[in-house]
């Protein structure tokens, strides 16, 4: 850690690369930046934020961009992360790209839209032992513009020796609450932004975050739609469903809610009388490790299990599925026996 943080401060202090341009969509946006840095940061000191899940550790693949001119070598990092086709594509990713040189790049135009906001925390509400949701009065810009499915990049505080880090969280608001937004996070044991959050994070405090980022979105058809969400999995899941409910929807959608015991579930209520609310909605409620003979009247065992045995022939169906990888791979699995094709399963992995 010391190593590499002495490593970046050489390179900065004595590789002096000068001020280099870096081209955004043939001219759309110059900018004029410090050599030395990586391109993600660079752009970010510059206002464009391009997604970052893991904060530059060369772990979530998040951060790819075009790199038409002026690219370092492709690193060993970036290596396992680009098929085929991205290479041939220029795709890099921009945490490993040092920016030495002028440098000419392309990102998707709505990447360019995304803003860096303050605000405020209102609440900090327990949903179960270890997922808590977060409403966010907006300060400044006061207002956000985005579609159910997105997320966002909440930057923690320094504490007890750890910088600040940025971390991926969907909304679990409706776009058409402007004001605010909120998430649902779950506790990950020794996570640097979660043990902020829980344990760090104050109400009243202000907080920081960019967006809106994420491709996960209902796409525009009259297919009914397979839910699978558990954990806080549910958050992008919660805003679509509330997004849908105002907009006068009548798709049918059924939510497969997949936890461990009664003591994992949550949001149960409000989905419940969602479902007496709207003749659409169907709400399943799945535990796996509920212990017999338990006061639960509801569906038990593995969601895939209960997916299958719901939806036997999903050839019709569209699947939009949140939550951890191992979760969804083993989602896609059963959607894709029963018949569902891989281009009608949308998804957005915790990774
Ligand atoms: C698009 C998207 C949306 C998301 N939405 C949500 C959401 O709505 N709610 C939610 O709860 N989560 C969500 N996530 C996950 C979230 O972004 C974080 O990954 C999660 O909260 C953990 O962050 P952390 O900083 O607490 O943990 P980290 O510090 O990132 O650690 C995560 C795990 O990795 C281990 N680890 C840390 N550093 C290393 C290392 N160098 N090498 C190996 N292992 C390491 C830790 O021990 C821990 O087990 C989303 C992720 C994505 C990509
Ligand atoms: S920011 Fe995660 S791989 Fe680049």
């Amino acid at each position: 850690m010391i190593l590499a943080l002495l490593l970046i401060l050489a390179e900065k202090k004595i590789l002096n690369y000068g001020t280099c341009c870096i081209d955004i969509n043939e001219g759309e946006k110059k900018l004029q930046v410090t050599g030395g840095g990586s391109l993600l940061s660079s752009l970010a000191e510059n206002e464009i934020f391009i997604p970052s899940a893991c904060g530059g550790r060369g772990t979530c693949a998040y951060c790819k961009v075009q790199v038409m001119e002026g690219g370092s070598m492709i690193s060993p990092v970036e290596e396992p992360y680009l098929g085929p086709e991205e290479r041939k594509n220029q795709i890099r990713l921009s945490c490993q790209v040092k920016v030495r040189k002028d440098i000419k790049i392309h990102v998707p135009k709505e990447l360019l839209s995304v803003k860096k906001y303050r605000g405020k925390l209102l609440h900090k509400r327990p949903l179960t032992y270890d997922i808590i949701e977060l409403r966010i009065e907006l300060l400044e810009p006061n207002t956000i513009d985005f579609v159910a499915g997105q997320y966002v990049q909440l930057e923690s505080e320094e504490y007890d020796g750890h910088d600040r880090v940025m971390r991926a969280y969907s909304m679990s608001s409706p776009p058409s609450d402007k004001n605010h937004i909120e998430l649902m996070i779950r506790k990950v044991p020794s996570g640097i932004c979660t043990t902020w959050v829980f344990e760090h994070l104050k109400e009243e405090q202000e907080v920081t975050f960019s967006g809106p980022y994420g491709k996960f979105r209902i796409s525009n058809t009259d297919a009914e739609i397979i839910f699978i969400a558990g954990g806080s999995g549910m958050a992008p899941i919660w805003g679509m469903l509330r997004d849908l409910k105002e907009n006068g929807n009548t798709r049918k959608a059924t939510y497969f809610f997949g936890a461990l015991t009664q003591k994992d579930l949550f949001f149960v209520d409000e989905l419940t009388k969602l479902q007496q609310e709207v003749s659409w909605f169907r709400f399943v409620p799945a535990l796996s490790k509920e212990p017999e003979g338990s006061d639960w009247k509801g569906e038990r065992g593995l969601i895939t299990e209960v997916v299958a045995r719901y939806m036997p022939d999903c050839s019709k169906n569209e699947g939009y599925l949140c939550g951890s990888p191992g979760m969804i791979d083993a989602c896609i699995k059963v959607l894709t026996e029963a018949g569902m094709t891989e281009d009608r399963i949308f998804y957005d992995k915790f990774a």
